[in-house]
């Protein structure tokens, strides 16, 4: 039997911080879709360096240029940083560093230098002035192309960016084994332990386990 899910918030989701679900649809936590985790790295005003820990975002294009589909808080730096700045950086790195990352979110203040702030070592990139992270084994230089107020609340804007130039370690280029293993991209997905009480959701951070091949 299928459970519908409707697009009203079941009244037994209940915030579990203020504003849990006026920044997120209650679909994120009902379903659980994984997302590949990375970090964004901008400029802020005065120079320092910006880390941003994201997900939900999906990469494509066509022969015209491909690109990063990503939506963002539209009152955090890293939103006001790409619309004044046009440019940032995708850097994907393993589940290794999911503390690192982690403390970039709350060292948030605009004096901080949030690379430092996780340990991570800025690189300089070959086609924007933002830093990548010398940790990432990919990273992707980005130009702001349109972004998109999603429900129109502002609250949360699609960026997208076209990717002028991607930067992948050696031994990631060739072969799955390095990628989709636990040295890989890592993944974040929201499992509900109780769909009936709706709030005993957990954050699950996983990596790839190829099953087959060819
Ligand atoms: C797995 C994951 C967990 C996150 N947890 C938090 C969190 O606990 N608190 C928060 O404010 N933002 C969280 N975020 C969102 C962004 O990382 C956060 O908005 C970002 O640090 C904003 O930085 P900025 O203002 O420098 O752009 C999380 C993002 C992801 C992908």
């Amino acid at each position: 039997m299928k459970i519908d899910i409707g697009g009203v918030k079941p009244d037994n989701f209940v915030d579990r911080w203020p504003g849990e679900f006026e920044i997120f649809s209650h679909f994120e936590m009902a379903l659980g879709i994984p997302h590949a985790l990375f970090l964004i790295t901008t400029f802020k005003e005065n120079g320092k360096p910006n880390a941003c820990f994201q997900s939900w975002s999906s990469f494509y294009g066509d022969c015209g240029g491909y690109y990063v589909m990503t939506p963002l808080l539209m009152h955090s730096h890293t939103y006001q940083n790409i619309l004044r700045d046009k440019e940032f950086c995708i850097n994907f790195i393993h589940t290794g560093y999911y503390e690192a990352c982690y403390r970039t979110i709350f060292k948030n203040d605009e004096e901080c230098d949030e690379l430092a702030a996780g340990g991570f070592t800025p690189e300089t990139a070959s086609h924007i002035a933002v830093p990548r992270i010398k940790e990432a084994f990919m990273s992707l230089e980005c130009r702001l192309k349109s972004e998109m107020d999603l429900s129109g609340k502002g609250k949360q804007s699609l960026v997208i960016g076209e990717v002028l130039s991607a930067a992948v370690e050696e031994e990631y280029i060739n072969g799955a084994e390095k990628k989709y293993g636990p040295d890989g991209f890592m993944y974040y997905g929201y499992a509900l332990k109780d769909f009936a009480s709706g709030d005993e959701g957990e954050r699950k951070v996983a990596c790839l386990n190829v099953i087959r091949k060819g």
